[in-house]
């Protein structure tokens, strides 16, 4: 597929997107039984993968969303701009920060810093995608549905210069 100027190929199916999930979620479920949680979505990239997460969590939840932005194009930009900040607070609460992919790490680093002085009982992180060799943060997510070597990606809530997030599957940059 075309997407703005750049060519993209499939690369993960939806099953396998929806399985990875499941996964994810049994995980969630489990290690949080007799709790209550707030996820911590991250926008806008997050919003399909905090949806489906969601459907399958069993354990009392709340979620509140913050929006950030790093990214130009296919390039992290290196620094992390807070556009929608925390709304709620979270003191004692028990946090899980949903992200889309966790490439550099720069966004997660930004989160903690912004939610570390509200005294939250736990932070954890579940993200669809992991890129390990891109990564150069200090947390290293929990619960990871699926790791990639360093592609760029779009689909299922990721874009390529604001397009492409609603594809229902993932799609990866042709070289
Ligand atoms: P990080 O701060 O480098 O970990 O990047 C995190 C954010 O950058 C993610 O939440 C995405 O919004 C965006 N991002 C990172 N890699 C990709 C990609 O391959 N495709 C689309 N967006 C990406």
């Amino acid at each position: 597929v075309q997407i703005v100027d750049r060519i993209f190929e499939p690369y993960i199916d939806q099953n396998t997107v929806e399985n990875a999930i499941l996964r994810v979620a049994k995980e969630i479920n489990k290690d949080y039984d007799g709790k209550s949680i707030v996820f911590l979505g991250i926008l806008n990239g997050a919003f399909m993968f905090c949806a489906d997460l969601m459907k399958n969590i069993q354990v009392e939840a709340d979620i509140s969303f913050v929006k950030l932005s790093s990214y130009q194009g296919t390039k992290s930009g290196g620094t992390v701009h807070e556009l929608i900040g925390l709304m709620q607070s979270l003191k004692n609460k028990h946090v899980v920060i949903v992200e889309d992919i966790v490439d550099t790490g720069l966004t997660l680093d930004k989160i903690f810093s912004m939610i570390d002085g509200d005294q939250p009982a736990s932070v954890e992180v579940a993200t669809l995608l992991f890129k390990p060799s891109a990564y150069k943060g200090s947390h290293v997510p929990k619960y990871i549905g699926i790791e990639i070597p360093d592609e760029f990606v779009v689909g299922y809530g990721m874009d390529y210069q604001g397009i492409g997030r609603n594809i229902p599957a993932i799609y990866k940059l042709k070289n």
